[in-house]
């Protein structure tokens, strides 16, 4: 068949297109960020904070959908190194900037500039945060916001008038050397529940007073500690981009007398669903739609409460204000702020985990089967006397060549080659009694992924060392968004569950919670050359060896850039 010139209307259609393509051409986003710690007061006690250019959290990061976004990092720590991830950010064509050390670079030395240069090529809201040791607690992390391009394919399926951004962040006043020496000391020592919750870098000591009359460093009245205030305008609607960098907690995030519509995940638009509050892990980001129809002349909390873990901690508060009301801003309002769901209502966690799902104009079908099926099976041990966490009786340990170099440069000492363990004696296995060989080992061994083919991961719960307790786990994974399939509680059977996968409209995402004694099945498609974390986003979880790290298509990865080596095998690259 010949070609034939299309109708009049489609060229029309097209040139339109076509110039509104060029209007909107990809701009670089520039950043010049300096790492350094300063003395902070957050939540109004005085600390030591990883701050970025002086702040914390640090800028929010914005660009369009398409753009190039540069970031120069110094880092200005003096005695700590450094480095960045980019959360959500899949790091196409570029793994070495994917900011994780030990897998994908050498830690940024005290002095040091690293320049992490990447694509984001979907519009939705991300965030970003330090990847080294347990850094990210300690203050270093921020927002990412990409718009979508104006008339394309990504477009928002939902309308709103204005936005604001909450991110939400649990805070202790123990250093985050102190934390990760008594993760790893026998026996352990615990650092406890935050002191604070936090909504924007701020929250409120509720013990200031006291501290202070001991002579300590805590000044309730320092603008510094003042609850953040979102204005509203009456009769608009609003969307609140929330992202969660706690680095312990799981919350739930209340608006005072306002419901909320979920619209965004991870940077997928979601199905909408109303709820009255959000259940939000470390490592998600959603977006909700209120609407500012309440009473104008009176302000509204903003709530944050612990759940999950028995909350040892106060609710995290800002105010919504209406223009044009009669309320002041600041005013605290008149009632005491919203306690969330009860903490261990599992279920209504749960539900609110299943109801989110692809909006339906937005559904990426998933590849009808597998070709991998990898069971991990989440436990606490021990190794040697120190608690860890282990996936197979495997705990994590990081390598000190990261993956990416070694791998490329066939440093095979590198790492241990031995492939970690596919699976676990699921048959038999009693997830709600406390596990029988306590003993794991220790390894950085990886998985290696066939390029191009479809993996499912099953994440099984289980009981931890003490009896009757089982805790939410967000697992994350870099370099992709995977598709949720399937929640259960209890025992998975790999021969009864995975007919009740959801491969109609699963959401995508890049964290996912694992519930109480529950499961979860995602699937993704190994097709980024590269070499990914997916851990628990519980920043102790991770550093006790909650984490594996995959391996796709690496000799696809082109020649590395020379900054992310310097350490382990690769000194003197
Ligand atoms: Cu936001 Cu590897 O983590
Ligand atoms: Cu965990």
């Amino acid at each position: 068949m010949g070609w034939r010139r299309p109708p009049l209307l489609l060229w029309c259609l097209f040139l339109l297109l076509s110039s509104a393509a060029s209007l909107s051409r990809a701009a670089t986003r520039h950043h010049e960020w300096e790492i350094s710690y300063q003395f902070r007061s957050p939540d109004c006690a005085r600390k030591l904070a990883v701050t970025i250019n002086g702040q914390t959290p640090g800028p929010t990061i914005r660009a369009t959908q398409g753009d190039t976004v540069v970031v120069r990092v110094k880092n200005s720590l003096l005695t700590e190194n450094v480095a960045i991830h980019w959360h959500g950010i899949r790091q196409h064509g570029s793994p070495w900037s994917d900011g994780t050390e030990g897998v994908t670079q050498c830690p940024v030395l005290p002095g040091d500039t690293f320049t992490y240069t990447f694509a984001v090529d979907r519009p939705g809201t991300y965030m970003y945060h330090a990847h080294y040791g347990m850094q990210r607690s300690a203050g270093l992390n921020g927002l990412i916001v990409v718009e979508a391009a104006a008339g394309g394919p990504d477009a928002e399926p939902f309308e709103y008038d204005g936005e604001h951004a909450v991110l939400l962040n649990d805070w202790w006043h123990a250093s985050t050397y102190e934390q990760a020496a008594g993760l790893a000391s026998v026996p352990m020592v615990w650092v406890g529940e935050p002191q604070s919750l936090l909504i924007n870098g701020r929250g409120r000591f509720a013990n200031c007073s006291a501290v202070a009359a001991a002579g300590g460093a805590c000044n309730a009245s320092l603008p510094e500690c003042a609850p953040p205030v979102f204005a509203v305008v009456p009769g608009k609607t609003y969307r609140f981009r929330v992202a969660s960098v706690t680095s312990l907690s799981a919350l739930n995030f209340e608006i005072e007398g306002h419901q909320m519509t979920v619209v965004e995940a991870d940077g997928h638009y979601v199905k909408p669903f109303v709820v009255k509050n959000l259940n939000i892990y470390s490592g998600e980001t959603y977006s909700v739609l209120i609407k500012a129809d309440q009473d104008p002349n009176r302000n509204y909390w903003l709530a944050s409460n612990v759940v999950s873990r028995k909350p040892g901690t106060p609710t995290g508060t800002a105010v919504l204000s209406y223009y044009g009301g009669r309320s002041s801003p600041r005013r605290p309002p008149p009632t005491t702020p919203p306690t969330g769901p009860s903490w261990n209502d599992t279920m209504y966690r749960f539900r609110q985990s299943v109801a989110t799902v692809a909006h339906q104009a937005h559904i990426q079908t998933p590849p009808p089967r597998a070709d991998r099926t990898v069971l991990l099976l989440n436990t606490q041990n021990r190794i040697n006397g120190a608690i860890k966490w282990a996936l197979n009786n495997v705990s994590f340990t990081l390598p000190h060549t990261p993956y990416l170099v070694a791998m490329k440069s066939g440093l095979l000492a590198a790492f241990d080659q031995r492939p970690p363990p596919e699976t676990y004696a699921h048959q038999g296995y009693d997830i709600y009694g406390v596990q029988k060989n306590q003993n794991a080992t220790a390894s950085d061994g990886l998985y290696r992924l066939q390029f191009g083919s479809v993996v499912d991961v099953v994440l099984q719960n289980a009981n931890m060392l003490a009896p009757n307790s089982s805790e939410t786990h967000p697992w994350h994974l870099h370099g992709h968004d995977f598709w949720v399939l399937g929640y259960g509680i209890g025992r998975f059977d790999p021969a009864v569950h995975p007919a009740s996968y959801n491969l109609k409209d699963p959401i995508l995402k890049n964290t996912v919670a694992v519930h109480p004694y529950g499961w979860t099945a995602l699937r993704f498609k190994a097709d980024n050359p590269g070499v990914w974390a997916f851990h628990c986003h519980i920043e102790a979880h991770f550093f006790m060896g909650m984490g594996i790290v995959f391996e796709e298509g690496v000799e696809r990865v082109g020649k590395l850039p020379k900054e992310i080596m310097g350490c382990g095998m690769t000194k003197g690259h």
